[in-house]
């Protein structure tokens, strides 16, 4: 239960500054079309925005250390599930009193 609450705010994390991120290189696109649609007297302030947010590398960062976005969500539900795998084994191995040789040593795992 804790943990589908964690995984869920987490997700609403990953998925917000996913999206925001998405709107912004959208904002992008639309600023170029407002310059292109009114030649007015506001143009030359269009241009110097639409300039500005161009080269704005808009992103969500854990004080630069990763980027925030689905990706980070899709990585940490990979390491879990890689580590729940390595304990399921590790459970198993315990269970059928599992024996291994490596280099004339008997590894015992198990009562
Ligand atoms: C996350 O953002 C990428 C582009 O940066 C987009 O292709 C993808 O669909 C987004 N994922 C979700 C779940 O919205």
């Amino acid at each position: 239960m804790w943990a589908v609450v964690k995984l869920g705010v987490l997700f609403h994390l990953t998925y917000t500054c996913n999206q925001t991120k998405n709107e912004a290189i959208k904002s992008t696109v639309i600023i170029h079309q407002i310059q292109n649609r009114y030649k007015n007297d506001i143009i030359d302030e269009i241009i110097a925005f639409s300039k500005q947010v161009l080269h704005w590398n808009f992103r969500f960062t854990a004080h630069d250390l990763f980027d925030i976005d689905m990706s980070t969500f899709y990585l940490m539900l990979t390491s879990a599930a890689t580590y729940l795998i390595i304990l399921i084994q590790m459970d198993i191995a315990v269970k059928q009193n599992f024996k291994f040789s490596f280099s004339n040593t008997t590894f015992r795992i198990g009562k």
